[in-house]
């Protein structure tokens, strides 16, 4: 797609639907669903509408700034770039695409483990504020191999995401035929043949550049071929870790530490006393946990039992500038998002991203306004109307 179809999306539901026309359905599923019965996903969207803003007039607020600092660093806005495997299965190398228009906003940018061009191309060729994304593995000592790259590598961070001790139940991806290994049948390869653009925009790149994307962070041993669905699980999955392993990895780790998919002030307490510099109160954007609560909803008693020892940040759910205002009015001092430039990098590679970025300055900067503030430390809780769902009767 061009530079031109970008522009012609106006917001980040746009670009999801540009998205939806560009990948083959099983592509496009992974990305955009939940699990089970898609109500964490659902709910993370309502909770935000649950949630009003109290608007203050004749404030001037002509000149307003979205700056913070985070961690003694500036940053262009209270967004980042939250951890995704597939960037580079959306658009030809599009984590190398997500970074550069996360160093161009001046906002971090985090790469998942699972991503398809290494750590140490990325921080070689964009740079920027490069945070890695850790998941523990069964045998661990794999995992801590991918710490000590990360830290030779130059990355300021560490994310441990932590909300995942067994795999999920994502119905839609065994009915697409999107499974671990990929197979090739007629359901997910007439998928693919829909979408001949994604086919030779991107696969066929990679065929003619050295092979089919990999896992380009695993190391030998995790890379080999998994034969079955549950050898894959075993692997990367461990239901056995503790808090212990956060200490060991505090130990190894000189830079920044975070963990994410926390839900309740009782984690999030424990992870600090385990040497956490920082929080992502997440539900992993509804696709793990199909019982788990809206982070925004799950934010404001975090907030207040840890606020003043750690950073906060929080992810899933977040379309519109709104939306990070409210979860910044609660105290976060930073949002993430997953899925709206991972949609923006389908349609468009840096612009794209880059345009999503902008869809959330541009309404953090508006919403803002409307409150009558000028900067991000203005905001305060006294801005936020919760409105009560009024309950209806059981029949209608
Ligand atoms: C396609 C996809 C892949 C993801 N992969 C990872 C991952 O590898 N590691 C991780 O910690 N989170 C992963 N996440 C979760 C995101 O980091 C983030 O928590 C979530 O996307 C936020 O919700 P949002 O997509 O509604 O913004 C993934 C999310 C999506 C949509």
């Amino acid at each position: 797609m061009s530079n031109s179809d970008v522009k012609e999306a106006q917001n980040i539901h746009d670009l999801r639907l540009m998205a939806k026309k560009r990948l083959p359905k099983w592509m496009f599923e992974f990305v955009d669903r939940g699990t089970e019965d898609e109500v964490a996903l659902r709910n993370n969207r309502a909770a935000f509408e649950r949630i009003k803003l109290k608007t203050r007039v004749l404030v001037d607020v002509s000149k307003r700034n979205q700056e913070i600092t985070l961690f003694g660093k500036k940053h262009g806005m209270p967004l980042g770039i939250a951890p995704t495997g597939p960037a580079g299965m959306l658009y030809y190398k599009g984590e190398l695409e997500l970074a550069r228009a996360a160093k161009a906003a001046n906002i971090p940018f985090t790469l998942a483990t699972g991503s398809q061009t290494s750590m140490e191309e990325v921080a070689k060729v964009v740079g920027g504020t490069l945070w890695f994304q850790l998941y523990m593995w069964s045998d661990v000592r794999m995992s801590h191999l991918l710490v000590e790259r990360a830290k030779n590598a130059g990355f300021e961070a560490l994310v441990v995401t932590v909300d995942g001790p067994v795999g999920t139940n994502r119905e839609y991806n065994v009915r697409n035929g999107y499974t671990v290994p990929f197979r090739y049948n007629r359901k997910n390869t007439t998928a693919v043949l829909a979408r001949p653009g994604w086919l030779f925009g991107v696969i066929m790149k990679y065929w003619l550049s050295g092979g089919m994307p990999t896992r380009a962070n695993y190391p030998e041993g995790m890379t080999e071929k998994f034969t079955h669905v549950s050898t894959a699980e075993r692997k990367t999955k461990n239901d056995s870790l503790s808090w212990d392993d956060l200490s060991v990895l505090r130990e190894m780790w000189p830079g920044k530490l975070m963990v994410k998919g926390i839900l309740t002030p009782a984690d999030a307490e424990k992870a600090i006393a385990h040497g956490a510099d920082g929080i992502i109160v997440s539900n992993h954007g509804g696709r793990n946990f199909d019982s788990s609560m809206a982070p925004i909803e799950a934010l404001a008693p975090i907030v207040d039992a840890v606020g003043n020892k750690t950073t906060v940040i929080v992810d899933s759910g977040f379309r519109r500038g709104s939306d990070v205002v409210k979860a910044l009015a609660i105290g976060a001092k930073l949002v993430l998002v997953g899925r709206a430039t991972l949609w923006g990098t389908t349609v468009g590679g840096e612009a794209g991203a880059a345009r999503a970025i902008n869809f959330y300055r541009e309404e953090i900067s508006r919403t803002l306004a409307y409150l009558g503030c000028r900067g991000v430390d203005d905001l305060s809780r006294d801005l936020l109307d919760f409105v009560q769902t009024p309950h209806l009767p059981l029949t209608m």
